[in-house]
């Protein structure tokens, strides 16, 4: 079964296609226009959408060799996630169905994201663990089986990929702040700068305090010696930050192996694509004994294919949306699967 999913919940207009488990192809375009604003801006993602979900979509038919008659279902992110974005892949996969006469099914964004680590390696068994985190959204869940998961914990403030674009402005990278600080803070030292570690219940997380101790070394950095003495101690910076974030998302990850003895693990999202969070989850998973994957880095991120592959798995179970269903920017996973 071929399906064909569309991704436009925040910054990247996704279209991708699966048959059954197997990537066929993935075509992202990450929207720019959002790098000088520190974060999304709603009513330009809305537009560069609108501007690009047809080229991303025929590209994505290009590159496979295939025509839409060819696909047999059409799947769509219906939330969470920014409305006016939600609606625009929303109306363009809901009008390839009709116009294809193809069944169409609505997929949870958070939930895609959970299936990923089937895209690093297909017969990657369920149960497993997996810890979610990205710009939106940090969550530790059980994946019981694909349609059933068990929500562990997730974070009470910012998102992980928040606290990194936001480390970020602190810095005066432009959005999204995330790769840079991977990039720049392998020149540097993480121990320079001592950041305290949230004091969390459970396995939920917080990176507000994370964010506040950062704001304050820069601050004093920038009271001694001026942005001079900030830029010239950037890597050591984003080193710190980094480790801080990357750190309490492992000590999540550390207790929940502990507790629920899990036999597989896994990390996902677009903070997955960070080197350090992949070496030290690796590493714990060694620890451990336990089978790891991560998705490659441009299935981290938002995309098309992980819509096909939740809409794969829904579809298989007799899941069908109707065509007059509407997106949702607020959508928990306990209320849509
Ligand atoms: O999953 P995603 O594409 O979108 C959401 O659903 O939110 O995640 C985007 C987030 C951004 O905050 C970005 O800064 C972060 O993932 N990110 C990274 C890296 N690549 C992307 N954070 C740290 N290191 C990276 N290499
Ligand atoms: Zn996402």
């Amino acid at each position: 079964m071929y399906v064909l999913g569309v991704e436009t919940s925040c910054d990247e207009t996704g279209v991708g296609i699966v048959e059954g488990k197997r990537l066929i192809i993935n075509e992202t375009y990450s929207q720019i226009v959002h790098k000088e604003y520190g974060g999304v801006v709603p009513e330009l993602a809305a537009r560069e959408h609108i501007a690009r979900i047809y080229t991303v979509a025929r590209r994505a038919f290009e590159k496979s060799g295939m025509t839409p008659s060819d696909i047999n279902a059409i799947a769509c992110t219906r939330g969470p996630g920014l409305i006016g974005s939600l609606m625009v892949g929303s109306l363009f996969a809901r009008a390839l169905a009709q116009s294809l006469n193809k069944p169409f099914v609505s997929v949870n964004h958070l939930h895609a994201h959970l299936l990923t680590p089937l895209f690093a390696d297909p017969d990657f068994e369920f149960p497993y663990l997996c810890l979610l985190a990205s710009g939106g959204h940090t969550i530790l869940a059980v994946v019981w089986e694909p349609l059933k998961i068990e929500v562990l914990g997730k974070t009470l403030d910012d998102a992980a990929g928040e606290a990194f674009d936001k480390a970020g402005v602190l810095l005066g990278l432009p959005y999204p702040a995330g790769p840079l600080i991977d990039k720049i803070a392998k020149g540097g030292d993480p121990s320079r700068y001592r950041i305290r570690q949230p004091n969390v219940k459970g396995f939920n997380f917080s990176f507000s305090g994370i964010k506040t101790a950062f704001l304050h070394i820069v601050n004093d950095l920038r009271r001694k010696g001026g942005n001079e003495l900030v830029g010239s101690e950037r890597a050591h910076l984003a080193a710190a930050v980094q480790s801080a974030i990357v750190e309490h998302l492992i000590s999540r990850l550390r207790k929940a192996i502990k507790i629920y003895k899990p036999r597989r693990v896994a990390i996902v999202g677009g903070v997955a694509a960070n080197s350090c969070f992949r070496a030290r989850a690796q590493e714990l998973a060694e620890r451990y004994s336990l089978k790891y994957v991560a998705p490659p880095p441009q299935l981290c991120t938002d995309n098309g294919a992980m819509i096909a592959l939740a809409g794969y798995f829904k579809l298989i179970a007799g899941r069908r949306s109707s065509i007059t269903e509407s997106p949702r920017a607020r959508l928990p996973l306990d209320e849509f699967i």
